[in-house]
């Protein structure tokens, strides 16, 4: 008889798992997937799908109230209805979800479980309080929730997360975001757009904290020439509830007071790991600060135990999930090893401009001391910019001391989808020169890439010693009288 009841059982039918989930099943394990609700987590139904679509949304009624700047008729098109947003929204969740329903799953040979379960010990699940399913090896892939700081009053006075921010059933007047970071300045982009009086107030003395200032500067500009107000460097103090007016007072970077009144309150203050009700005690998994703690190959303290995504927190983001997702695949289902290689991780915040990284920043440069050197090229140099009217924003290359490139950072229109080079560049430590090589189609952003590399080497190849050298080289071969071959 087997000793247990599968070869792998993933919990957690998120990025992470599920990526683990259909490597291991194709690889002919016997596969179990837990949820306790649905498949396709945070990410599809209360992060990165519905908040793009909320963004498209915001942008696109604001360029019709913008469109004047294109020589067309301005328009007024009306106050937003939610209800109709939040439909569009969730036809496009609808759509994604098709991918990760658990017949899909089940077609491809796992078995999916939805409900509650709890560790027994290392390699032992109960299902629902009844049914036991056991395993050699157990992916913890449960995800992160809303973290919330219980500042006095707040918990009283009530606030929404990410997780309310799809559906509400109508938009709030007036909004202050907690948290200027992805979630918070994403978020009250798109609500600003859709007509609501937004203030962002955080801690940290610039928005997205995490990010080179001089880039998020670019954001913040954009943000603020929104209408959205900001209160950086707060201290927020308490939060009282008058009706159904939330005020929150606080203490400005200048040291004076305020008391900020609102009708909502968006808390987005960072993450906590799904560790509890799961019985992680029994199981041997060390937890601290909420998250599972991992090593590079992605074991818990309990080594037949691997901790996937968000759970770890690590870097919390689908695409991290889905790469170690495919790292527990390669050691569980093809026994080859491998490990997680953080440092080329790359990140976009989907704001408008966007703002997107890979490898170092100069900040974790100078953190790590690494000795660098910038380019910066503005987005305004190339013709495209111009024409669609987004000369906002600008690409800065880091490159270490033989000019091999060690970061990329984009701020402007599409900076997502202009990354895409810098991951090979980035990745594959290329020279700087190397980015100059193809001929880049005219006019496109991606110009920037190529602009970017000519402005730094230009100034080496084009200089007074190379011209005298070229010169003597030009004279020399017409007094020896050779032809050109
Ligand atoms: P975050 O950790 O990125 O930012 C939290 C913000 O809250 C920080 O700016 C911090 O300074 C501020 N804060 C902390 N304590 C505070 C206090 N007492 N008073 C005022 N402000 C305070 O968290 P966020 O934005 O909730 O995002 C969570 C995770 O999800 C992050 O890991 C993020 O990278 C990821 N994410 C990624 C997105 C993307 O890639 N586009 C989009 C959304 C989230």
């Amino acid at each position: 008889m087997a000793k247990y009841t599968h070869d792998v059982i993933i919990v957690g039918g998120g990025s992470g798992g599920l990526t683990t989930a259909v490597g291991c099943a194709q690889l002919g394990m016997k596969t179990a997937l837990v949820d306790k609700e649905r498949l396709g987590g945070d990410c599809l139904h209360y992060g990165c799908v519905p908040s793009k679509s909320l963004l498209k949304a915001a942008s696109v009624y604001a360029s019709m109230r913008d469109a004047t700047r294109f020589g067309l008729p301005g328009a007024d098109p009306g106050p937003v209805q939610m209800s109709a947003v939040n439909a569009r929204i969730a036809s496009v969740i609808a759509e994604i979800e098709k991918h990760d329903s658990p017949e899909r799953f089940r077609a491809l040979g796992a078995e999916v479980f939805l409900g509650h379960v709890v560790f027994t010990s290392p390699h032992e699940l109960v299902f629902n309080g009844e049914q036991t399913l056991s395993a050699k090896h157990i992916v913890l892939a449960t995800g992160s929730s809303p973290r919330a700081i219980p500042f006095p009053g707040v918990e009283e006075a009530g606030y929404i997360t990410n997780v309310d921010a799809f559906s509400l059933p109508e938009l709030p007047r007036r909004i202050a975001a907690i948290g200027a970071g992805p979630i918070g300045v994403e978020l009250s982009q798109a609500y600003r757009r859709l007509g609501a009086e937004v203030t962002i107030l955080d801690i940290a003395p610039q928005v997205l904290p995490r990010e080179d200032a001089d880039m998020a500067d670019v954001v913040r500009a954009r943000i603020e020439a929104d209408g959205i107000r900001l209160r950086l460097g707060a201290k927020i103090e308490r939060v009282e509830k008058n009706g159904s007016t939330k005020t929150i007072h606080l203490t400005t970077s200048d040291g004076a007071t305020e008391a900020l009144e609102v009708d909502e309150i968006l808390m987005a203050v960072g993450r906590q790991g799904n560790t509890s009700d799961l019985g992680l005690d029994a199981a041997g998994v060390t937890v601290e600060k909420s998250f599972a703690v991992t090593d590079s190959k992605l074991r818990t303290s309990q080594p037949n135990i691997l901790g996937v995504g968000d759970v770890n927190g690590k870097y919390m983001f689908t695409h991290v999930a889905g790469a170690e997702g495919s790292v527990a695949v390669r050691r569980i289902a093809l026994h080859a090893g491998g490990s997680m290689n953080y440092a080329h991780v790359p990140w976009v915040t989907y704001t408008d401009p966007e703002l997107a990284s890979v490898g170092y920043s100069e900040t974790s440069a100078k953190a790590a001391g690494i000795d660098y050197k910038t380019i910066v090229q503005p987005f305004g140099s190339t013709d495209r910019a111009q024409a669609e009217g987004e000369t906002e924003g600008r690409m800065k290359i880091l490159l270490d001391r033989k000019d091999r490139v060690i970061g990329t950072q984009i701020v402007g229109y599409h900076a997502g989808e202009l990354l895409a080079p810098a991951l090979y560049s980035v990745g594959k430590s290329w020279k700087a020169s190397a980015i100059m090589s193809p001929i880049y189609p005219y006019p496109t952003l991606s110009e920037l890439h190529k602009k970017a590399v000519s402005s730094y080497m230009g100034p080496r190849l084009f200089n007074d010693k190379v011209r005298g050298i070229l010169r003597f080289l030009f004279r020399y071969r017409g007094n020896a009288g050779k032809a050109e071959a």
